[in-house]
């Protein structure tokens, strides 16, 4: 036996422990794999490595059964919270259990424990004196006798122009509103704008916390990723305002306070602190500490790491909100990470639940059983770390026909199959390897590359991380068939000794690498080296031959094929039930209509034809395009929240319906003088209202 895997420096650092969260999903439908590529698989994929690592970590999760999203839906369904919560939360469980989502816990935000928790941080800050308690004015819906907050509202967003924003966010922009801020504002229950009615909350001095956030987000920079970080910081740039901590609604939790009945704590106050009460819950079932992984240490270097895996259309939240919470609270860490993941679309459009436009986990695992690694590897393939991503089809199929199949797949069976023909599957005595060149230069090949998987890892970089695994398949591939084993079987079988020795030890390394990646693989190849996988970790990378000369491996009867090529037609089969679900989708949801005006309010608004001269987009905002328009009477910039719907130059050249007369607002420091009207489908996708064929630039619309 030998060293080949010389021990490699480790430029991570190591912490005491890891508490790591991912979001809890609302328990109002079933999981897509945008879900999974946004905030599970990366959070999945990085505790496997931890926990390889050897690391003390705790992985928490769990339904988010309070909020609008779930009464919205109890309304929708006509059935009440309580059942919509038991029904989606017990669906959400198994698929991620199906899955194999290694969570230590999947908790709910509806257990007493989680009441209790978060009652306890609400009564904290109140002892303080942190919130202001003060009487606004707030929409009241008087059909349905019913205070509107969150989503119960929906109007038009005054940072981005978005027509379908929530009363506590814009999904399009990301930005946290109150729905006082909606331009347009409607009820979701009657249809109808709403009346103000006061009502008092209770408030969170965002403003006041914003010196504390601006120096500690400031320690961020370079560290978190350049989304997280950018978002966080146009949000301090245009300063924080005081955020209603509090909702007058009869489901959530209650706030805690005599002089409060029929409040109950906002779900953004009780959701993340969900992630608590599922450690407090997992630390009783497993006689553990949990404030170990969620307070300060009287040591620092004891302190556990805080790490939230998300979407980005909770960056606020976690960013911003929480940490307030926390930091205000006084005992609790903060977190040191939140790596946001952007979109995933679906076949080049936003996946949508209310247009059936998804792929339903659950689904999947029932059409493709025993095949959750092809999942995992192509949404870790697409994975929206930087950009959007786009999953489809066709790319499913060629990821995995020509990588998992022709790569990985095809390196384990040959190497497999020649030991069983060659040596009747026992693991041939190599000789001296140390001057096998070939040998050695594949080794030192694989060392360098998982250097490079576990930087990519220890900087949540998962897409590079997986490349670079596939890339040791591809050195173990070269390898072999360069030596020609089954050339040399002819002429001298003792040169193949070595040969199939170095590339078992191959695959059992790539068993090991797999076991964040492709957990059922990983399992898979230890079934066909017949060794137990689970006592290899990571440190066994760096050890001799994981696979002893003279060992058996399987040799059974039964074929066993890591990857399957997946056939055109199943293929079809899918492309063909999204088309479907596309042309018979559940009924498109539009916004109810607006409040009748007057024939005069109308003649008001001055709209022509205007033609787009120049296209850019504003630096330093994601969402924004600048336009250089030609309105027939002058030349105006005008600035719209649409840099998600177009590319800038597709638009140079087309003419554009302008509302001439709204006053100019400065967005982002541009003065925008008037607005481009835009169509907004169901799902919100905005397109260009243009005369059916070229006019006069300038022409009116009456
Ligand atoms: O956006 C969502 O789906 C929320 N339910 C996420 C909550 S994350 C956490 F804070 F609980
Ligand atoms: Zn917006």
């Amino acid at each position: 036996m030998f060293l080949f895997f010389l021990h490699y420096l480790c430029a991570t650092m190591d912490y005491k422990r890891y508490t790591i969260t991912s979001a809890l999903p609302y328990a109002n439908g079933p999981l897509h794999i945008g879900h999974i590529a946004g905030a599970y698989l990366p959070g999945d994929i990085y505790v496997r490595y931890l926990r390889m690592r050897g690391r003390d970590v705790v992985y928490v999760c769990g339904s988010d059964e309070h909020g609008a999203a779930i009464t919205l839906r109890a309304k929708k369904e006509g059935i009440t919270p309580q059942e919509i919560v038991d029904k989606y939360h017990a669906l959400i469980k198994n698929t991620f259990e199906r899955f194999g989502i290694a969570f230590d816990i999947y908790h709910r935000t509806t257990a007493p424990i989680h009441h209790e928790t978060s009652q306890g941080f609400f009564t904290v800050l109140n002892d303080k004196g942190e919130f202001i308690e003060k009487s606004t004015a707030q929409f009241y819906d008087e059909e349905y006798q019913q205070f509107l907050a969150d989503r119960y509202i929906t109007g038009k967003c005054p940072i981005c122009g978005n027509e379908r924003a929530y009363g506590d966010q814009c999904e399009n922009c990301g930005s946290s509103l109150n729905p006082t801020d909606l331009i347009n504002p409607v009820s979701i229950l009657s249809g109808k704008t709403p009346v103000l009615r006061e009502t008092r909350h209770w408030y969170l001095p965002l403003d006041k916390y914003q010196p504390w956030l601006e120096e500690w987000l400031e320690g961020k920079k370079g560290i978190w990723k350049n989304n997280v970080y950018g978002q966080c910081s146009s949000w301090l740039k245009d300063g924080l305002q005081p955020r209603s901590m509090t909702r007058d609604l009869d489901w959530g939790v209650d706030v805690p306070l005599p002089d409060a009945p029929g409040k109950k704590l906002y779900v953004w106050m009780d959701a993340p602190i969900g992630y608590i009460s599922a450690t407090k819950q997992w630390a009783i079932d497993n006689g553990k500490d949990w404030e170990l992984y969620w307070k300060e240490q009287p040591d620092p270097a004891d302190n556990s790491r805080l790490i939230h895996f998300i979407g980005k259309d909770n960056i606020v939240f976690h960013c911003i909100i929480f940490p307030a919470i926390l930091h205000t609270h006084g005992e609790y860490l903060v977190p040191d990470n939140v790596p946001a993941n952007e979109f995933l679309n679906l076949e080049n459009d936003k996946m949508s639940t209310s247009r059936n436009h998804a792929v339903w986990l659950h689904e999947y695992l029932d059409e493709f059983p025993g095949q959750e690694d092809v999942l995992r590897y192509v949404l870790t393939s697409i994975m929206p770390e930087a950009k959007d991503g786009d999953f489809t089809w066709t790319d499913f199929q060629a990821r995995n026909n020509n990588e998992l199949v022709k790569i990985l797949g095809n390196l384990v069976n040959r190497v497999v199959i020649l030991t069983q023909k060659y040596f009747e599957g026992v693991v041939p005595e190599p000789g001296d390897l140390s001057a096998d060149a070939s040998a050695m230069d594949a080794f030192a090949q694989i060392h360098e590359l998982t250097g490079k998987i576990e930087t990519s890892l220890e900087n949540f970089r998962f897409r590079e991380a997986q490349a670079e695994f596939m890339n040791v398949a591809r050195v173990g591939n070269k390898y072999l068939t360069e030596q020609e084993p089954w050339i040399k079987w002819k002429t001298d079988p003792e040169a193949v000794k070595p040969i199939l020795y170095t590339s078992l030890q191959i695959i059992a390394q790539i068993g090991i690498l797999a076991k964040p990646f492709l957990p059922h693989t990983a399992e898979r190849i230890f079934e066909l080296l017949n060794i137990d996988g689970s006592a290899f970790n990571w440190d066994s990378l760096q050890e001799e031959g994981v696979v002893a000369a003279g060992h058996t491996i399987y040799t059974g009867e039964e074929k066993k094929i890591l990857f399957e090529p997946i056939l055109g037609e199943v293929i079809e089969y899918q492309r063909k039930k999204l088309e479907k679900s596309i042309s018979h989708p559940t009924k498109p949801v539009f916004p109810p209509m607006k409040e009748a005006i007057s024939f005069d309010d109308f003649q008001k608004m001055d709209i022509r034809v205007g033609k787009i001269l120049e296209a850019s987009r504003v630096p330093k905002a994601d969402k924004l395009l600048q336009f250089k328009v030609d309105t027939g009477i002058d030349i105006r910039t005008i600035v719209s929240g649409v840099a998600e719907h177009f590319e800038p130059e597709s638009l140079i050249g087309k003419q554009v319906q302008v509302l001439m007369n709204l006053s100019p607002r400065k967005i982002r420091g541009v003065e925008s003088q008037g607005m481009i009207l835009y169509a907004s489908d169901s799902t919100g996708k905005l397109h260009l209202v243009s005369p059916v064929e070229e006019i006069e630039t300038g022409s009116g619309v009456n």
